[in-house]
């Protein structure tokens, strides 16, 4: 153990499961431990790196920002929000924006909404359905929202107001709507709970369910928005809008900021109903703003698409290969290869071994969430890694 990973065991909080790497440089799909190793980087930040490490143009504006203007609180109006903004709107179905720092945060907002609209809308309805298997994130509305028991467990009494149905099962979510339900909170693809895809006509019939009903949609797509699955937003590709949209990870290239999106008429907050210290501040609007601007001009979530399929295709050939492999799934660069036994972070440790970061999604699956910007290179780079890590797991 490196003395980093000595002093991180005597000062951090032991909530995570490290792999046994320091971190201390990134550039594109690269990073650099302390002793100058290189590794090629299918993690990407946990998916949040969508431009790579230090992408020129996010460490630019960045950079200019730093020297211009840092935080100004929300009393004022500060020029990188409000220009993230119309770029958010100008490139989605939705009409109004609102920052905050994170994932978690942003679905709170979007959830506070909903519940808010409930109560102009609804009669006062405050109930969010939510499926089996989604992530939401870690505060304790969001663990309540979150449709896994292993993240609720050791947090009672979660807060009320949440209702958690069967994931692909729309006659689960008509049974579950009452006179209380304002809501439906689903991601495009659940990410965190394995990369599932959702069944044919499944967004759809919610989307349905939820106008029938006068009831919202809201996506969570902060793991699949930002170019992540091959289009912008993910819902681009199930013909479907949300009333509401949530973002973070990828949205500012590494710099943290989230983002509530809904429609005009959803958009009801008055002034005070919701805040944020730092959301929206000008340095992180600026790395947003750069990001996106790169992201939709270079069309790199078309770039993403091809990439992707290429990934898919390698991974699917590796699957005639080897038997232990049992699925391959994913959409865009969110990808995982799932086995039929729990080998999935000893293969993390070969490909570490071999440089190659990738994340264990499951006791029995992998996932591969690299920056938006790699190529085929990189690909067939990490196809060999993996396949070398994978015959050394079977002999
Ligand atoms: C779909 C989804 N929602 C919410 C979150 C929480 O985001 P954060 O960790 O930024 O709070 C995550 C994080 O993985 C996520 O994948």
């Amino acid at each position: 153990m490196s003395i980093w990973q000595e002093l991180e065991h005597q000062y951090f909080m032991q909530t995570f499961e490290r792999v046994p790497l320091t971190i201390v440089r990134g550039q594109g799909a690269r990073v650099w431990n302390e002793d100058g190793r290189e590794y090629l980087d299918f993690v990407g930040g946990w998916a949040v790196n969508s431009l790579g490490h230090c992408h020129p143009v996010v460490t630019k504006a960045v950079t200019e920002q730093v020297q211009l203007l840092i935080q100004a609180s929300n009393q004022f109006y500060t020029i990188p929000q409000i220009r993230l903004a119309e770029l958010l709107v100008r490139n989605s179905c939705l009409d109004k924006v609102f920052f905050g720092n994170s994932g978690a945060e942003a679905n709170e907002g979007a959830v506070k909404l909903a519940r808010r609209y409930g109560q102009l809308n609804l009669n006062r309805a405050y109930e969010v359905i939510t499926t089996s298997g989604s992530f939401h994130g870690r505060t304790l509305a969001m663990l309540a929202a979150t449709g896994q028991a292993k993240f609720q467990e050791p947090f009672p009494p979660l807060p009320t107001g949440f209702v958690n149905v069967e994931y692909n099962n729309i006659e689960d979510i008509k049974s579950a709507t009452t006179d209380r339900t304002c809501a439906v909170m689903v991601e495009p693809i659940q990410g965190e709970g394995g990369v599932n895809l959702p069944d044919d006509g499944y967004l759809v019939a919610i989307r349905a369910w939820c106008d029938q009903k006068g009831i919202l949609l809201i996506l969570d797509e902060i793991q699949t928005g930002i170019g992540r699955t091959g289009t912008l937003f993910a819902y681009e590709q199930y013909g479907v809008e949300p009333d509401i949209m949530t973002l973070a990870k990828g949205l500012g290239s590494g710099v943290p900021i989230g983002a509530i999106l809904a429609k005009g008429r959803v958009a009801v907050f008055a002034p005070g109903e919701h805040g944020s210290t730092f959301g929206g501040n000008p340095l992180a609007c600026a790395a947003g703003y750069a990001t996106v601007k790169f992201i939709i001009d270079n069309d790199i979530a078309g770039k993403v698409k091809t990439v992707g399929q290429y990934l898919i295709q390698g991974l699917e050939k590796m699957k005639q290969k080897f038997q232990l492999i049992t699925d391959v799934r994913g959409r865009g660069l969110l990808v995982a290869m799932e086995f039929d036994s729990d080998i999935a972070q000893s293969l993390v440790m070969a490909c570490l071994d071999r440089g190659l970061l990738v994340n264990r999604l499951k006791p029995d699956a992998l996932r591969f969430m690299p920056p938006l910007i790699i190529g085929t290179e990189e690909v067939d780079e990490a196809l060999g890694i993996l396949d070398s890590a994978l015959s050394s797991a079977i002999s």
